[in-house]
């Protein structure tokens, strides 16, 4: 190999990619998504095939373990899941701190990191076995936080897992139970919200997945690396979208005010929330599903009326240059808040929502860094474009 750098003095040669759009970060055998054909698939199997056949658990089991369980498999998987879904008594009382007011993301992402104070054995990064315990632990308990801060923000007592329900039919019932003995999930929406979670899995190495793979590159434990994971997802450029959809949605108020809004978007003033991807420049193919989903669940709901709002301002956006040229299209978070909210839950949960499974994609990247052969913590360089040496004023502070 030539050496690019060859005196003390020089530069050297170094990619410069603004927001990482055409560097690839790892090596990963997960999840391939070709955003020009809308196409994405876990470990092989399209994205279509798991909605419709798999289950979330099953799901997980295959994003930690790279094939679908069989039947056996998949019982003691989920008995392996449920046996983690308890938090800590103690762990009441951090939660109840937070005022009734508390974004449910802060208190997720701080319970979530302060569940690393309760394992100090997720210290142990290195070890495989220690590393699937925590992945299990976090996929049992992050339900159950999110129900919990649900209920504070709500002043309603908690309500402890019932591990003789489904994955969603548990997390559902710890949501919404008033009165003894359950609440009594409909099973069109509890399998509604497992194909939600499924979707939303992983997504390779998006803004929240890198941020994983970047705390973990330094060994930190798995709770905090998933915290601060779950931070990077809060942004409304991320995660945060479906909250953003819904208040668009509700700003528009009516089909007779999308042209103008979208006016608004083409002039660059406002974005189009739930509209464009980094990778996706065709139909975001869990949009779709969503959008399926979408008529089951109104079907035992009711209709949204918001969804007319919605599917005008696709029809629109769809018909025009500006989106048509730049490629963008209705991404998963479009239509997934509609659903959430025809659901019961409250629009500050939606992000909570999302980060309850792709906690499962995270999990499954921070496993595979810790196994590559290439692992090096993450330390990228910069353009640096700043003084050169000065010297401090006589007169600072003078
Ligand atoms: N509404 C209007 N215009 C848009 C939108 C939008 N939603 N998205 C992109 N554009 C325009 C930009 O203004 C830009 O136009 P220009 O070339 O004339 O300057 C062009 O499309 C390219 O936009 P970028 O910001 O360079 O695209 P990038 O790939 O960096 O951003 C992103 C992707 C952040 C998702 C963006 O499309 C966006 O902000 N969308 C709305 C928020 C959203 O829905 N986020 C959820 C993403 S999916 C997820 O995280 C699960």
């Amino acid at each position: 190999l030539r050496q690019i750098k060859v005196q003390a003095d020089d530069f050297g040669m170094m990619s410069y990619d603004p927001g990482y759009l055409n560097t690839a970060s790892c090596t990963s055998r997960i999840t391939d998504l070709d955003g020009a054909k809308g196409i994405l698939r876990y470990r092989g199997y399209p994205i279509e095939q798991l909605a419709e056949r798999s289950t979330f658990l099953d799901v997980v089991y295959l994003l930690f373990n790279g094939e679908l369980p069989n039947a056996q498999q998949s019982t003691d998987w989920e008995q392996r899941i449920t046996h983690h879904t308890m938090l800590h008594e103690k762990t009441k009382r951090l939660m109840g701190g937070f005022n009734y007011d508390a974004h449910p993301m802060g208190v997720f992402i701080s319970t979530v990191a302060a569940l690393s104070t309760f394992y100090p054995d997720a210290k142990d990064v290195n070890d495989p076995e220690t590393r699937m315990l925590q992945a299990c632990r976090l996929i049992g308990k992050t339900p159950t936080i999110a129900s919990y801060a649900y209920r504070n923000s709500r002043g309603l007592p908690y309500i402890y897992p019932d591990n003789e329900l489904s994955y969603t039919g548990n997390f559902l019932n710890m949501m919404y139970r008033m009165v003894e003995p359950r609440y009594q999930a409909h099973p069109a929406l509890e399998r509604a919200l497992d194909v939600l979670f499924i979707l939303h899995a992983d997504h390779e190495q998006n803004c929240s997945t890198s941020a994983m793979r970047n705390i973990a590159s330094s060994k930190a434990d798995p709770f905090v690396s998933v915290a601060g994971a779950a931070a990077a997802l809060y942004g409304p450029s991320h995660g945060g979208a479906n909250e953003a959809v819904l208040n668009m949605l509700r700003e528009i108020g009516t089909k007779d005010k999308v042209a103008d809004y979208v006016k608004r978007c083409k002039s660059g003033e406002i974005r189009l929330m739930g509209f464009g991807h980094r990778v996706y420049k065709n139909y975001d193919p869990r949009a779709r599903i969503v959008k399926q989903t979408a008529d089951e669940v109104f079907e035992v709901t009711g209709r949204n009326p918001l969804i007319d709002v919605a599917m005008e301002l696709e029809r629109i956006a769809l018909e025009d240059e500006y989106f048509v040229s730049r490629n963008l299209y209705p991404n998963v978070d479009f239509y997934s808040g509609l659903i959430y909210e025809a659901m019961g839950f409250p629009m500050e949960a939606f992000t909570v929502l999302f980060a309850i499974p792709r906690t499962a994609g995270w999990l499954a990247q921070w496993m595979e860094l810790m196994e590559d052969p290439e692992f090096r913590i993450t330390r990228p360089r910069q353009n640096y474009q700043g003084y050169g040496e000065r010297n401090i004023p006589n007169d600072y502070r003078a």
